[in-house]
C-alpha cells in the first residue's frame, strides 16, 4: 500500500483532482534529518507537510501519489537510491530511501504534478556516506554534534550513576565468574574502532545484533577506546543493592528490582539497521500501515502472542469469557501446558499492520517487557498497557493516560478500562 520506486522513475500523479486542486506547493512543508548529508543513517528521511492555499495543514492524505519524489547523483547515470513515500494519511509523508553506494552530491526533488514543492530541489553537498561505508568522522563531537544527538538522556544518567568509576581489570573476571556459567554474556573490548568480542555461557547467538550496531556505529564514526559487557538474554542480572560491590551491565531491558543499565532492545536496533531491507516493521513502516481511520476500527481489544507469562493466559481466559470486549489468542506454547478446554485452540500469525484493525491494543509482559510496545504506540490505536517492574530504555518518557491506559500488573481493571475507553471515545482518540 505503500510506495516503493526506485528512485530514477517518476512517479505518476494519481492524486484525484478534487484533493489535488488545493494543495499548494510553495507553502507545503518539507523538513528532517534526510535533507542534511553530515546525518548518515541505514535509510535517510525526511518529512513532507501537505498545505492547502489557504496555509492549512491538510489533515488527511492529499492522496498517496500526491507527491512525486526523485531522488539521484547528479552526473552519475545510474543512481543506486531505493525511495519510498510513506502516506501517514494525517496530511504527512515520510520519504525515506537507502542509498547503496556514497555520492559527492545528491538531487532532492518533490514536486506536485510539475511544480517544485517547498524548496525543492534540495542538493546535498556530499560526500553523502551509504551505511556500508567504512567512513568514520574521526571527531566524536562532531559526530554528535551533526546528529543532534541530546547533550544528555536523563536514563542514561540515572543508570550510570551508580558507577562512578570501574576498575576494568577487576570486572573483567568478577563479571565472567558471577554469571559467565547460567547466563549469556558477552565481553566487548572497541580499540582502535575496532570491535573484539568474547562470549560467555552457552545461549549467546544474540551477539550479532550488538555487533551490527556496534560496527554500524564505527563505519560512521571513531569510537574511543572502550570495554564493556552485554547480556544477551531477556532478564536483567545485576540484583544486588546499590553500595554492594555492584557490576556494570549492559541489558536490553531494564528493571525496578536490578541495576543493569538499560540500552535499545535489539529489536529496536536491528529494526533501524534493517530499514527498507530485511526487516519491514520499524517505526516508520508502521506509522503508514495503521489500518482504517478510527471511526472504522473494530472496538474489540487485541492481543496475539505466546504464553510467555502468567497474565497472558489469564487475559486468553477471560477474552474466552468475554468475547465481545476482547480477542486475545495465542500463536504458540512454549512455557506452559497447552489445555484446550482452558485457552482455545492455537491461531495463526497475523501480519503486525492487521492489529491496526482495532482500537485498542494491549501490552502485556512477555518473559520480560513486551518489545512490541514502541511499535503499538506508533500506530494509532490506544494501547492499554499492563503495569510492570519491566522498561525499556524509553519508558521513562512515558505518561499514563497521555501514552497509553494504564492497567494493573494483574489485569483486574482490564475489563472496566475497555469499558471506559468505549464509552470515552473522544477523550481516548
Ligand atoms: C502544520 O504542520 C507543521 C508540521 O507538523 C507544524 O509545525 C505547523 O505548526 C502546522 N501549522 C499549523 C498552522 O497548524
Ligand atoms: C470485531 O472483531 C471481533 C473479534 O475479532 C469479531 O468477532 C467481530 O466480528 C468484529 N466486528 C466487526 C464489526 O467486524
Ligand atoms: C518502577 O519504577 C517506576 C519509575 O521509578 C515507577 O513509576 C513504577 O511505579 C515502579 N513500578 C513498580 C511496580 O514498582
Amino acid at each position: 500500500m505503500h510506495l516503493c520506486v526506485v528512485a530514477s522513475l517518476l512517479l505518476i500523479v494519481t492524486a484525484r483532482e478534487t484533493e489535488s486542486a488545493s494543495l499548494c506547493p510553495v507553502k507545503t512543508l518539507i523538513w528532517g534529518p534526510g535533507l542534511n548529508p553530515k546525518i548518515v543513517l541505514p535509510a535517510r528521511y525526511f518529512y513532507v507537510q501537505a498545505v492547502d492555499s489557504q496555509g492549512h495543514n491538510f489533515t488527511s492524505s492529499p492522496g498517496e501519489n500526491a507527491f512525486q519524489v526523485k531522488i539521484f547523483a547528479p552526473g552519475e547515470q545510474h543512481s543506486r537510491i531505493w525511495v519510498q513515500a510513506l502516506d501517514r494519511k494525517d496530511g504527512s509523508f515520510i520519504v525515506r530511501y537507502r542509498m547503496y553506494a556514497s555520492y559527492q552530491k545528491l538531487q532532492i526533488e518533490v514536486k506536485v504534478k510539475d511544480v517544485h514543492v517547498a524548496k525543492s530541489p534540495y542538493i546535498l553537498e556530499g560526500p553523502v556516506y551509504h551505511e556500508s561505508c567504512e567512513c568514520p568522522e574521526s571527531r566524536p563531537s562532531e559526530w554528535l554534534r551533526h546528529m543532534k544527538c541530546p547533550k544528555s538522556i536523563p536514563q542514561i544518567l540515572h543508570d550510570l550513576q551508580l558507577f562512578q568509576t570501574v576498575d576494568l581489570d577487576v570486572i573483567a573476571k568478577e563479571i565472567p565468574s558471577r554469571f559467565g556459567q547460567r547466563q549469556s554474556l558477552c565481553h566487548y573490548v572497541i580499540k582502535n574502532n575496532k570491535v573484539y568480542l568474547k562470549t560467555y555461557g552457552e545461549h549467546v547467538g544474540f551477539h550479532i545484533f550488538m555487533d551490527a550496531i556496534l560496527l554500524s556505529l564505527t563505519r560512521k564514526v571513531k569510537m574511543p577506546d572502550v570495554e564493556f559487557f552485554v547480556n544477551l538474554g531477556d532478564w536483567p542480572l545485576e540484583k544486588r543493592n546499590s553500595g554492594k560491590n555492584l557490576h556494570p551491565i549492559f541489558s536490553w531491558c531494564g528493571s525496578n528490582e536490578t541495576r543493569d543499565i538499560v540500552m535499545p532492545t535489539y529489536d529496536l536496533t536491528e529494526s533501524v539497521l534493517e530499514t527498507m531491507g530485511r526487516v519491514s516493521l520499524d517505526m516508520m513502516s508502521v506509522q503508514a500501515n495503521t489500518g482504517p481511520a478510527w471511526e472504522d476500527k473494530n472496538s474489540t481489544a487485541f492481543w496475539r502472542g505466546r504464553d510467555s507469562r502468567k497474565e497472558r493466559l489469564e487475559l486468553v481466559k477471560l477474552a474466552r469469557r468475554h468475547p465481545h470486549l476482547i480477542d486475545a489468542a495465542f500463536t504458540n506454547f512454549f512455557f506452559f501446558k497447552h489445555d484446550e478446554r482452558l485457552y482455545g485452540p492455537l491461531v495463526k500469525q497475523i501480519s503486525f499492520f492487521d492489529f491496526f484493525k482495532y482500537k485498542y491494543q494491549l501490552n502485556i509482559d512477555g518473559t520480560v517487557a513486551a518489545y512490541r510496545l514502541p511499535y503499538l504506540l506508533a500506530g494509532d490505536s490506544v494501547v492499554l498497557k499492563q503495569d510492570s517492574i519491566f522498561y525499556e530504555h524509553f519508558y521513562n518518557d512515558l505518561r499514563p493516560w497521555t501514552h497509553y491506559i494504564p492497567l494493573k500488573s494483574d489485569l483486574s481493571d482490564l475489563l472496566e478500562k475497555i469499558q471506559w475507553a468505549k464509552e470515552n471515545d473522544e477523550e481516548v482518540f
